[in-house]
C-alpha cells in the first residue's frame, strides 16, 4: 500500500492509498460523512459512506472530533468539477481522538491565539505563512549559491554592539559580559577578505522596547557582504535577490497566497525596476504628504507607511543623514553630512525590509568613527578601554583593505509584506516580543 502525501495525490487517481493526517473539519448527513483532512502537505476531503464501511467502523466514525489524528485507507478520485481530489474511505483508524479543541471558527483575539501559538500554527492561514517563509528562505540560499556567495556562520555571542547600544541583550559570560548578536555584519566584513562574497542567515536579537507591528526581540536576519562593491552594486544585488525571492513565491505558493487572500498584482510588479530616491527627496515628498519630518531626521515608522503607500514596487531610499545611521557607514565624498547607504522599503505601506551601505574602508576614518561612538560603546564592550574589542575590526582596514558593501534583511518583514499581513508576529513560528516569551 502506498503511503501518500496530499501534495502528490493527483498521481494516484483510481488507486487505493494510505493517508495519515488530522481532521480539520467534518460534517455528516447521517448516511455519509465528509472529513476534511490535512496532512501538512495540503488539504483533501475524505468521504465515509455507511454503505461502504462496516457497521462497527461507521459507529467508530461518529466519535470524530476536530484535530483527531487518523490513518485512512481509501481510493483517490478527482472532484467532478474542481482541481481537487477526494478519498473514498475503505477503512480508517484513529491514532488519537482529540479532546475539545480550543481554537474554533469564531474570531479569537490575538492574545488568545498567541497563547495558543503551538496549536494556532495548524490553522490554514498560519500554515500558508510558514510555507511562504520557507520558500523565501530556500530562494535566498538558491540566489546566493548561483551568484558565487558562500555561507559564513557568524557568532551569536559577541563582545560588543553592531548596530546600537540601546537594544542590546546582555548576559553573564564567565564573570564577564557578553551580548547577543544584533547582526553578523562585522564578522562578514572579515570573511569577505577570505571569500569575496559571503552571507549569513540566522537569529539575531534586539531588546526593542517598541511594541510596533514590525518589531520582534528575536528575528531572523540574512546579512550579505561583498568585497570590491560600491553602493550601486549593493543595490543591484538586493534588487536581484528580492526579485528572485518574490518570483519563487509566485511560482511555488499560489495556493498559499489564495488562502491568505493576497492581492498578487503588487507582487507581480517585482519584475519592473525598483524605485530609487534620496533621503532628501523622500523628506520633500513626505512634507507634501503632511509629515513634519526634518531634513536630518531618521524616517519614522509612520513616515515609511505614508511614503510607501504611494508606491507599487520596492523603493530604495539612499544617502541618509550621517547622524541617524551606524558608525561603519562610509561618508558620501560629495556631501560629508550624508552616508553611502540605502534602505529598501517595501511598498503598500510596509516600509523597511533591508538596511545596507557601503562600509568605511579607511583605517583613520573608521578609527575616528569608533572614537566618536566610544563613549556609548566602551560601556558595552566586554574588554573595556578605548576602542578595545575593536582592534580586529580595524585590522581589516590595515591588511589589504578594499571598498566593500553589504546589506541585511529581516526575514519576518519580507514575509509579512509578501503574505500581505499586518503584523510580523505571525510570520515567525514562535514570536518573541517585549511582552511575550511563551509558548
Ligand atoms: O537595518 P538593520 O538594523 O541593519 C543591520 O543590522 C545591518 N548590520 C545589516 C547589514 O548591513 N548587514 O537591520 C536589518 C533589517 C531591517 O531592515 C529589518 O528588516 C530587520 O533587519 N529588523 C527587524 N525585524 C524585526 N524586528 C526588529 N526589531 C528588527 N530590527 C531590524
Ligand atoms: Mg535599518
Amino acid at each position: 500500500m502506498n503511503k501518500v502525501l496530499i501534495t502528490n495525490i493527483a498521481k494516484y487517481v483510481g488507486q487505493e492509498i494510505e493517508l495519515n493526517g488530522w481532521v480539520a473539519n467534518f460534517r455528516s448527513s447521517g448516511k455519509i460523512a465528509f472529513w476534511q483532512i490535512r496532512d501538512g502537505s495540503g488539504f483533501c476531503q475524505a468521504i465515509l459512506d455507511v454503505k461502504v464501511l462496516s457497521e462497527e467502523k461507521w459507529q467508530e466514525a461518529q466519535k470524530v472530533t476536530l484535530e483527531s489524528s487518523v490513518k485512512i485507507i481509501g481510493v483517490v478520485a478527482k472532484h467532478p468539477k474542481k482541481e481537487e481530489y477526494e478519498l473514498q474511505v475503505k477503512d480508517f483508524s484513529f491514532y488519537q481522538i482529540a479532546k475539545e479543541y480550543p481554537i474554533s471558527k469564531k474570531d479569537h483575539g490575538p492574545d488568545f491565539l498567541l497563547d495558543n501559538r503551538h496549536l494556532w500554527l495548524r490553522s490554514s492561514h498560519q500554515w500558508a505563512i510558514q510555507r511562504i517563509r520557507n520558500t523565501l528562505i530556500l530562494a535566498t540560499y538558491e540566489y546566493f549559491n548561483q551568484n558565487n556567495f558562500i555561507k559564513i556562520d557568524s557568532p551569536i555571542l559577541t563582545p560588543s554592539a553592531c548596530e546600537g547600544t540601546t537594544e542590546l541583550f546582555e548576559l553573564e559570560y564567565f564573570g564577564d559580559k557578553a551580548y547577543l548578536s544584533q547582526s553578523g555584519q562585522l564578522y562578514l566584513e572579515a570573511a569577505i577578505m577570505a571569500h569575496g562574497k559571503v552571507f549569513d542567515f540566522g537569529p539575531v536579537f534586539r531588546a526593542e522596547k517598541s511594541k510596533t507591528r514590525r518589531h520582534l526581540t528575536e528575528f531572523w536576519m540574512m546579512d550579505a557582504e561583498m568585497a570590491f562593491a560600491d553602493l550601486e552594486e549593493n543595490m543591484r544585488v538586493q534588487e536581484e535577490l528580492v526579485r528572485y525571492m518574490v518570483k519563487s513565491v509566485l511560482e511555488k505558493n499560489m495556493q498559499e497566497l489564495a488562502i491568505l487572500e493576497r492581492d498578487i498584482k503588487p507582487l507581480e510588479n517585482i519584475l519592473k525596476p525598483f524605485y530609487k530616491i534620496t533621503h532628501a527627496e523622500a523628506v520633500k515628498k513626505l512634507h507634501e504628504l503632511g509629515s513634519d519630518i526634518k531634513e536630518d531626521d531618521d524616517m519614522g515608522a509612520d513616515d515609511e507607511t505614508i511614503l510607501t503607500k504611494q508606491y507599487d514596487n520596492p523603493i530604495f531610499v539612499t544617502h541618509y543623514p550621517k547622524g541617524v545611521k551606524a558608525f561603519y557607514m562610509k561618508r558620501d565624498p560629495k556631501n560629508d553630512s550624508r552616508v553611502l547607504c540605502a534602505d529598501l522599503l517595501a511598498p503598500e505601506g510596509y516600509g523597511e525590509i533591508i538596511g545596507g551601505s557601503q562600509r568605511e574602508d579607511n583605517f583613520d576614518e573608521l578609527r575616528k568613527r569608533i572614537e566618536e561612538f566610544k563613549p556609548k560603546q566602551s560601556a558595552f564592550s566586554a574588554q573595556g578601554g578605548p576602542a578595545s574589542g575593536w582592534e580586529w575590526y580595524l585590522d581589516l582596514r590595515k591588511y589589504g583593505s578594499v571598498p566593500h558593501s553589504g546589506f541585511g534583511f529581516g526575514l519576518e518583514r519580507i514575509t509579512a509584506w509578501v503574505c500581505g499581513i499586518a503584523h510580523v508576529r505571525e510570520t515567525i513560528p514562535f514570536p518573541r516580543t517585549i511582552n511575550r516569551l511563551n509558548p
